[in-house]
């Protein structure tokens, strides 16, 4: 972790916080992180460009989009962030405490006997399916792959952005707070455009130990902006807001176009990006 490229950004502890003690003996501490996240948790319905299999606009999952112009101070909208039970749930393991399990679907009935699933438990429906996410070919034109390291997601990054590129790393605050609603109304006290260009999302994936499924198309233009908001129960969220510049080739019925009344490759689309999920981009030299 010590490696200079990395400059984490607003939750940088989230990354650095597990206690070395914790990772000598870490495979004691696997869990599933998202599988304690309630059916709605977004990190099963953002695999790919986001929200395919949340169609219906009355899911309040899909209570994070918005457009630019919607960044105004003062204004108002709810949003939609899901419930983390254990934060620490997403903070990558020391690479010694994962590097001798496998990873691969060949390798699934190992994998499965290493932490005690049956096969025919949901923990090992989510295994396979975090696998089958994780080795599928990237189409034309996109990066895709699976970090279950902070080295390894940033050397996705570099891959993608130049091996001498210094990578930021940038997340929603989390909500832990358990009486959080999962949706309610949001102030908008501030924000600031963070980054434009090469933006890289990563979503977190359910496995027992952090895997971040990141996808990148390339050319495609994205801009990033840090928003301060206030929830009606007077929670502080610092957001992480991604706009996808280019939604040419998004599926015109997907559920962003119904919500913001926009056509495909007419407008931008932007969401607020759940604690889980994070974002990867250069910082200018
Ligand atoms: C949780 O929310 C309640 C009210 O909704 C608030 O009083 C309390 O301070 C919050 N706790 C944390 C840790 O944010
Ligand atoms: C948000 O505020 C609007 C306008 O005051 C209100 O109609 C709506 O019910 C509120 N939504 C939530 C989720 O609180």
């Amino acid at each position: 972790m010590g490696n200079g490229f990395v400059s984490c950004s607003f939750l940088l502890l989230l990354f650095v916080s597990l206690a070395p003690g914790e990772a000598s003996n870490g495979v004691d501490v696997l869990r599933l992180p998202s599988m304690g996240l309630d059916d709605h948790s977004s990190s099963d319905g953002q695999h790919e460009s986001l929200a395919v299999s949340m169609d219906d606009p009355n899911d309040p999952a899909v209570q994070v989009f918005a457009l630019i112009k919607d960044l105004v101070v003062g204004k108002t909208m709810p949003i939609y962030f899901p419930y983390i039970k254990d934060p620490t749930s997403f903070q990558f393991f020391p690479k010694e405490a994962t590097q001798h399990i496998p990873f691969s679907s060949e390798e699934v009935l190992e994998i499965l006997r290493f932490f005690s699933f049956s096969p025919d438990s949901k923990q090992a429906l989510a295994i396979r399916q975090t696998l089958e996410i994780c080795e599928k070919e990237p189409k034309e034109n996109e990066a895709r792959g699976c970090a279950t390291t902070l080295e390894s997601l940033a050397d996705f990054a570099r891959g993608i952005l130049g091996s001498d590129t210094r990578v930021q790393i940038l997340r929603s605050s989390l909500l832990s707070n358990s009486s959080t609603p999962l949706v309610q109304n949001y102030t908008i006290l501030d924000f600031k455009g963070i980054a434009t260009g090469d933006i890289i999302p990563c979503h977190s994936e359910p496995y027992p130990y952090p895997v971040y499924y990141c996808h990148f198309q390339l050319g495609a233009d994205s801009k990033v902006f840090k928003v301060y908001l206030r929830g009606d129960n007077g929670e502080l969220v610092e957001s992480v807001f991604l706009c996808h510049m280019d939604t040419s080739t998004w599926r015109p019925g997907h559920v962003a176009f119904r919500l913001l009344d926009v056509k495909a490759g007419e407008s931008e689309v932007c969401h607020f990006l759940a604690a889980h999920d994070l974002v990867m981009f250069p910082i200018p030299k």
